[in-house]
């Protein structure tokens, strides 16, 4: 296991997208693999974490909310058991008209937060790490952290879904982060 450097926005391959994984290729190589996509997630404190933010173009993301986050109470339990899910070829099969907004945040954009609005419920559509077929709901918290990790994986990001100058003042203070050396 080994805790790999992370993409730092702006790079452009947080704007490529990610190539399917063929069922046969789910083997011992990639679930040592989406090992260290869980302990490079839990190393950095992250909720969830996409294969190209480790610079791997595949469609694979991890997440754990089984603590839920601080920065949102009404779901954080400190003592929370882990509740990790690896994902492989994700696909939402089904989202809520009724929306969620969420100050978001994203391990490529060190201490950047920004508000986001999505739909409040999604199904999801998924092979494990087993390469077998799992459907998934998720609400509020998570369904707010796969629908960013899906994102990543069609090189979108949360700030594409912001406006343009709210866009720039983060990218401007992410600069500024970066330059103070700060991670
Ligand atoms: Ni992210």
């Amino acid at each position: 296991m080994a805790i790999l450097p992370l993409v730092i926005a702006p790079d452009p391959r947080l704007k490529k997208i990610s190539e399917p994984v063929k069922k046969e290729d789910i083997d011992n190589d990639l679930r040592h693999f989406i090992g260290d996509l869980f302990d490079t997630m839990y190393e950095n404190k992250g909720l969830g974490l996409a294969a190209v933010q480790v610079g791997v173009l595949k469609r694979i993301l991890v997440m754990d909310m089984g603590k839920g986050t601080p920065r949102y109470e009404e779901t954080y339990d400190a003592n929370g058991e882990p509740d990790p899910i690896c994902m492989i070829n994700p696909e939402i099969v089904w989202a809520s008209d009724e929306k969620f907004c969420f100050e978001e945040g994203c391990l490529s954009f060190p201490a950047q937060f920004s508000d986001v609005t999505r739909p409040k419920k999604v199904r999801v559509k998924y092979l494990d790490e087993f390469g077998d077929e799992q459907e998934k709901e998720f609400s509020e918290v998570s369904a707010v952290c796969v629908q960013h990790e899906m994102d990543h994986l069609n090189g979108i990001v949360f700030v594409d879904h912001i406006s343009k100058i709210k866009k720039d003042m983060v990218m401007k203070k992410l600069e500024k982060f970066k330059k103070k050396g700060a991670f």
